[in-house]
């Protein structure tokens, strides 16, 4: 129970990655706010299987981006489980597959809103709580995508390029306030994004797909959530501005 005493606000907490991470900081004893955008059911079995094991957690709905929403959902946190010293902001959605040459202007708004403009805000919303706390923590859950900049892919890229160097300007800035900030970047994840993803660009399923990846399987939730649960503990005191790739190690090719 290394997080007894600590509260996390989870964005995007309620299905995949999120709700594996939601799961893994209540485990290890922080009360987690589990924010999601409209599936309230998926957030609330998630808070009912962090609270039947006897752990601490309350579902908001806020989209973030969606200033009124956000700033209703931080006071209910405030009051419901205190002030959040752990943010790690992992809501986000994947673009429309198209060039450059095809993408409008609002494609690239509807990315930034979500992965790198509503996290922002949200931040510095949270700065002044974290900075009083001693130790607080911001994990950024990037992609593997940042170094790679595929084809068809570029809103979705530069959203998680420009949050990545706000991380690590932020790792910087807040450092001597006790606020660590890292970065978590996965690489295929099975999620409902991972399913829809794979399926466009191939039409296989990621089971399917599992015997093809490094130790026998795409990436699953828990695996990004061992990460972020490493980096917010006492383990990791002494790390921040660092950006781990949780992908097996990658595609066998970049291993040789
Ligand atoms: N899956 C992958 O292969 C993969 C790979 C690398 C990085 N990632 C990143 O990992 C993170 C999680 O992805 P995932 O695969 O778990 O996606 P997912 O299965 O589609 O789940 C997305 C989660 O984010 C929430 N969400 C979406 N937009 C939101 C918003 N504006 N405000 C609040 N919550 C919002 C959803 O809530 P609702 O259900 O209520 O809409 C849901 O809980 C994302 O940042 C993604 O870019 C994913």
């Amino acid at each position: 129970m290394s997080l007894a005493g600590r509260t996390a606000l989870v964005t995007g907490g309620s299905r995949g990655v999120g709700r594996g991470i939601a799961l893994r900081l209540a485990a290890d004893g922080a009360a987690v706010a589990v924010n999601y955008r409209r599936d309230g059911d998926a957030a609330a079995e998630v808070v009912e299987e962090i609270t039947a094991k006897g752990g601490r957690a309350v579902a908001y709905g806020a989209p973030v981006g969606d200033a009124a929403a956000v700033e209703a959902m931080l006071a209910g946190i405030a009051s419901d489980l205190g002030t959040v010293d752990l943010l790690v902001s992992n809501a986000g959605v994947a673009s429309r597959a198209t060039l450059i040459g095809d993408t409008e202007r609002s494609e690239y708004q509807r990315l930034l809103d979500v992965h790198v403009l509503g996290p922002l805000d949200l931040i510095r919303a949270l700065l002044p709580g974290m900075r009083a706390a001693g130790r607080a923590d911001v994990v950024v859950i990037s992609s593997t995508t940042t170094g790679k900049t595929p084809k068809a892919g570029a809103a979705y890229t530069i959203a998680k390029t420009a949050i990545e160097a706000a991380a690590r300007t932020l790792a910087r800035e807040e450092r001597e306030h006790g606020v660590r900030v890292n970065i978590v970047a996965p690489g295929l994840v099975a999620t409902e994004m991972g399913e829809r993803l794979v399926r466009a660009a191939g039409g296989v399923t990621i089971a399917e797909l599992d015997a093809e990846y490094p130790f026998g399987r795409v990436t699953r939730p828990a695996d990004v959530a061992g990460a972020v649960a490493f980096l917010v503990s006492q383990d990791a005191e002494h790390v921040t501005g660092q950006r781990i790739e949780i992908d097996g190690g990658g595609p066998d090719r970049a291993l040789r």
